[in-house]
């Protein structure tokens, strides 16, 4: 049977489809050590579910009549395909096409398969490795990316979004991942920043590379501008599949139960012994959490920055939970700004998304001192009591240590909303310290004491008896049940499973007003 002409012109497209920007600029991809746009969807994808879409659409020509070349594509590559059997939508800027540029067109593909992720209640996720707008077209690419922001903004909180980051993403593009969910980045090769090196030689004189001004490693632990990183772009795609588990695929779906292996009545007995009768020695809260959640299911968010403050998925029982807690190993747990706002953003991402709030509490407090009130601990302080007053999810907190002051009321407590309070044995919940409320209450008695220091230290002890343990709070109602550290994992279990069909009645209004 003779060829048919119009079948071999669709193959012929199709192929020229597939080779990108040309086979040369293949290779210098690959000689930077990177993946080409298709070899990272089949990595993130389940294997032979994606679907390409608009793979002809090119540029329209440009104002500067520069980009006489028309690649198939335009420098993205959007669809559909499946994670674990569910529907993501996907965009992955392809570097070989005009430095992945975005484009009037290229926009126009985003947003196109945003919509349908939107329509279809389906996360939607993309590949970042761009150059930035596409400097020959001007305007028309800048209204491109204000389409795509519109849409981050809109669709946030109804699709879960994440910004896999492989490359550049230079200027106001970063603009796109900062309005989503998560950000995961490869280390020593994906850089973010709204003002390149080149803008600033220009500027300042100073001469900067791309990873100082804006790698992972800045925005893991300086910035706070992305959540997980990884050594390659394998693990990074393998770490966004991994995440989507905790997710649901929309706002009004329950996240992935996974039928646990890990026993939910399981006791750890050396939780009964972790936290230090000396109230000045510190322990890790993380092994409070390992020990406590489905074995090795925590996947920490931002480790590396405000590590004073401890978020990430986990499952207990085989529910996804959000886990929030301070690490008193780390500025003794200390709320600061930068904890604030960590706190409060993944607070409300779980609350987006139905996953129940489990809050560990071991705190002194707001960080006190000229800086942080200037910088605006009460601005960003608020913010935790918004995040966790408007959560409708189920609400359980536990106090192991510290519950002073600010940080009993901030996290999780009974009069905020939450569900469900325990108290460990060693629970001190006070409006503060021992110390420091001694010094204040009683001044003058232990100036003018015989022996001063013997009157503080007895005063102290007078203080910590009445204050320094849960029975206080216990027997005015504030907890709701003091538990052996061992049992924790088994009572959450229980809890979560009790608050399963919880229901809010929250007033209908436009929106809130956080403070920011
Ligand atoms: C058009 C661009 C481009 C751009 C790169 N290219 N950036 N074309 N517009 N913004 C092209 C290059 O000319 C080159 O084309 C190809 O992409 C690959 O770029 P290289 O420079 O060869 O690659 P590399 O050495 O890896 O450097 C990548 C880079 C660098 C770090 C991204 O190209 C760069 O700094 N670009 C400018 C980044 C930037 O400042 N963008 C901000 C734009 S303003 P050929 O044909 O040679 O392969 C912006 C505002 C948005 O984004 C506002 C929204 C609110």
């Amino acid at each position: 049977m003779d060829k048919d002409p119009r079948i071999e012109a669709l193959r012929d497209m199709r192929s020229k489809v597939n080779q990108g920007g040309g086979q040369d600029r293949i290779e210098k991809q690959h000689a930077k050590g990177k993946l080409t746009a298709r070899e990272r969807l089949s990595l993130l994808l389940d294997p032979d579910t994606f679907h390409e879409l608009e793979p002809f659409i090119t540029h329209q020509g440009d104002e500067m009549n520069m980009s006489t070349e028309k690649y198939p594509g335009d420098g993205v590559i959007t669809g559909y395909g499946q994670i674990d059997g569910r529907t993501v939508y996907v965009y992955a800027q392809d570097f070989t096409i005009y430095g992945g540029t975005l484009s009037e067109m290229q926009a126009r593909k985003i947003c196109r398969v945003m919509d349908l992720a939107l329509r279809n209640g389906s996360p939607i996720i993309g590949l970042i490795d761009s150059g930035g707008a596409r400097i020959q077209e001007g305007v028309r690419a800048l209204g491109g990316y204000a389409e795509i922001f519109r849409r981050n903004a809109q669709y946030s909180g109804v699709i879960p979004q994440i910004s896999v980051m492989l490359g550049p993403c230079a200027g106001g593009a970063a603009y796109s991942p900062a309005l989503q969910d998560l950000i995961i980045m490869v280390e020593l090769q994906s850089f973010m920043f709204i003002t390149g090196p080149e803008v600033i030689k220009a500027v300042t004189g100073e001469v900067i590379d791309p990873e100082s001004l804006g790698g992972a490693e800045v925005h893991m632990s300086k910035s706070g501008t992305a959540h997980m990183s990884t050594p390659s772009e394998e693990s990074a795609l393998a770490l966004c599949r991994y995440t989507l588990s905790f997710l649901p695929s929309n706002n009004v779906e329950n996240p992935p139960f996974f039928l646990p292996a890990d026993d939910p009545q399981r006791m750890d007995e050396k939780l009964n012994s972790i936290v230090p009768i000396d109230p000045s020695i510190s322990y890790s809260m993380h092994e409070v959490i390992e020990t406590v959640v489905d074995r090795d299911s925590f996947l920490e968010i931002q480790p590396a920055w405000a590590a004073n403050a401890i978020i990430g998925f986990a499952r207990i029982g085989g529910y996804s939970v959000g886990i929030v807690s301070q690490e008193p190993s780390d500025l003794a747990g200390v709320i600061d700004i930068n904890a604030a706002d960590k706190i409060t953003r993944f607070v409300r991402l779980c609350d987006c998304f139905n996953l129940p709030l489990v809050t560990f509490v071991d705190s002194p407090g707001f960080l006190p001192g000229v800086d942080q009130e200037h910088s605006g601990i009460i601005r960003h302080g608020a913010k935790v009591l918004y995040a966790y007053s408007e959560a409708t999810v189920p609400k359980i907190s536990i106090i192991t240590r510290k519950a002073y002051g600010g940080a009993y009321v901030v996290m999780s407590s009974k009069y905020l909303g939450t569900d469900i309070n325990f108290a460990w044995p060693s629970a001190e919940i006070a409006v503060m310290g021992a110390e420091g409320a001694v010094n204040i209450l009683y001044k003058r008695q232990i100036q003018a004491a015989e022996d001063p220091e013997a009157e503080r230290k007895r005063l102290t002890e007078e203080y910590r008896q009445k204050f320094s343990n849960p029975y206080f709070a216990a027997s005015a109602g504030y907890i709701d049940d003091i538990i052996e550290p061992r049992e924790t994992r088994s009572k959450i279990a229980a809890a979560l499973s009790a608050l399963q069909s919880k229901t809010s009645d929250v007033q209908p209004r436009k929106h809130g007003n956080i403070p920011v």
